[in-house]
């Protein structure tokens, strides 16, 4: 009896107890539940809805390049081999070259006709007072003129030395379906361009710059926000914008960093801004030497989110303006180098296997001299980006990526 009893006891016990649990867990399941389920599909439908944004927003891009017959060489041998390879299917890409001379519609005629295809558009001529004369400020210059030379919503510009070094995907352009920006921040930039280009982003729009903006390609802007960049220039000098153009381009300035800051001033939420520290001690810069046009150290410490801090991969390089690019061999190396980490490794293991897949792509994170792969982060941000990269790839792509393989190791340039 006594055994009996005390077996019923722990029944009650038992019993007792499981009820309290299904209880208890009854009155958690759900909202646990519902909290974790709602976590992982916020999770994925933030990830495909925003996959899908960027792709749309993707494809509302075309490259803008502005071009002449002395620039053939490098468009051929160092643009065109890393559009081929790492660009995702067809190219929507206009070649901008001058009106007025017959070997520029010579050369329209002949481009029109082979990859990539590009749409060719005339610049008319303007005073050449404006540009001083110098080819180079009239390209410029036609960079804040893009709304008749392109089609949709937003403009890329690239240069003819833009070299790709990885699979291009929407999500290296646009993130959330807003272009990405990516700003060097720091002590002066480039040994080529002085401290002095603050101050011209400086006059142009009276506010300090908060970043340089030659600092990635493609540098893509809405074309609307172009226009009314014009506009508003005019309004705040009371001049005709070439009549600005032509003080500002008698000194130090930079188009893009005019344009970046513009839309950080007035169209902060419509773009993705990164901001590159400034790596020549490694990211223990406290504001010294900062140039004198750029926004104090403090901006950078408050108004930057710490986001916006984070090392963001670049789709390009600038050629010229890579250490060794006078090197024959550099111009190969780093497209191949682009074509293993974007699959390679696995298509053309014999290409790649002088390379360490788990390290690190300086190229993702080098533009002009200043390399950003000193941060711990960017190993993360990269592999993240190749993640992205397998998510999209296709038979397209993976084609591409076989042409490179196959293609790469006779690439040549000789600067
Ligand atoms: C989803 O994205 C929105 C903004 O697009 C954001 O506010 C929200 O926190 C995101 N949710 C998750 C779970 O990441
Ligand atoms: C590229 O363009 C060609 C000719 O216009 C077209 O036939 C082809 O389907 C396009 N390819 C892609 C991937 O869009
Ligand atoms: C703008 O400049 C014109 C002459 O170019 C002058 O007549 C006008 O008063 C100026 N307006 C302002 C607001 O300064
Ligand atoms: C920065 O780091 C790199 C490697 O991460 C190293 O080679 C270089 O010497 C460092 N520079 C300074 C100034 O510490
Ligand atoms: C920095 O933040 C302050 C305070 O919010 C704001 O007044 C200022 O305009 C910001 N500066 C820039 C350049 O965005
Ligand atoms: C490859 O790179 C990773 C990350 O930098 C490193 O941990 C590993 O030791 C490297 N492997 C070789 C064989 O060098
Ligand atoms: C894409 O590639 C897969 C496997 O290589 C093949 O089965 C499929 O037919 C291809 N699709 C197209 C549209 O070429």
């Amino acid at each position: 009896m006594l055994i009996r009893g005390v077996i019923c006891k722990k029944r009650m016990c038992a019993i007792s107890l499981c009820s309290l649990f299904v209880v208890a867990l009854y009155l958690c399941k759900y909202p646990i539940y519902d909290y974790i389920l709602k976590k992982i599909y916020d999770l994925n439908t933030n990830h495909s809805k925003h996959m899908k944004d960027n792709q749309a927003a993707f494809e509302e891009l075309e490259l803008y390049l502005r071009m002449s017959s002395a620039f053939l060489e490098m468009y051929d041998n160092v643009l065109l081999p890393s559009l081929r390879y790492f660009w995702p299917g067809n190219v929507s890409i206009v070649v901008v070259l001058d009106q007025e001379r017959p070997e520029d519609h010579k050369l329209g005629e002949t481009l029109s006709k082979r990859y990539p295809y590009p749409r060719v558009a005339y610049q008319n001529p303007i005073d050449p007072v404006i540009y001083h004369w110098r080819g180079h400020e009239r390209m410029q210059r036609d960079f804040f003129y893009p709304e008749d030379k392109i089609t949709k919503r937003y403009v890329g510009f690239i240069d003819t030395d833009t070299v790709f070094v990885t699979r291009v995907i929407p999500e290296l352009l646009f993130e959330e379906g807003k272009p990405v920006i990516i700003g060097n921040y720091g002590k002066y930039d480039t040994p080529l361009f002085a401290k002095e280009e603050s101050l011209g982003t400086g006059k142009m729009l009276k506010s300090k710059e908060i970043a340089r903006g030659m600092s990635y390609f493609p540098v893509i802007m809405k074309v609307s926000h172009i226009v009314e960049l014009r506009n508003y220039v005019e309004k705040l000098h009371n001049k005709t914008f070439d009549e600005i153009f032509k003080i500002s381009s008698n000194g130090p300035y930079s188009q893009f960093s005019v344009m970046c800051q513009y839309v950080w001033n007035f169209h902060r939420d419509e773009y993705k801004f990164y901001f590159h520290l400034r790596s020549y001690n490694n990211g223990t810069w406290h504001g010294e030497d900062n140039p004198p046009g750029r926004e104090p150290y403090a901006f950078y410490q408050t108004n930057v989110t710490e986001e916006q801090k984070m090392p963001k991969p670049r789709s390009s390089i600038h050629l010229r303006y890579h250490d060794n690019w006078k090197n024959p061999d550099t111009l190969r190396n780093v497209i191949k180098t682009g074509i293993c980490f974007s699959g390679g490794f696995d298509i053309c293991p014999d290409q790649c296997k002088h390379l360490n897949r788990s390290a690190i792509q300086k190229e993702l994170y080098y533009f002009e001299y200043n390399d950003w792969s000193w941060d711990k982060r960017c190993l993360d941000q990269q592999r993240k980006h190749y993640a992205l990269v397998d998510e999209r790839s296709n038979n397209v792509t993976l084609q591409a990526l076989a042409t490179g393989c196959a293609e790469v190791n006779r690439l040549s340039f000789k600067p």
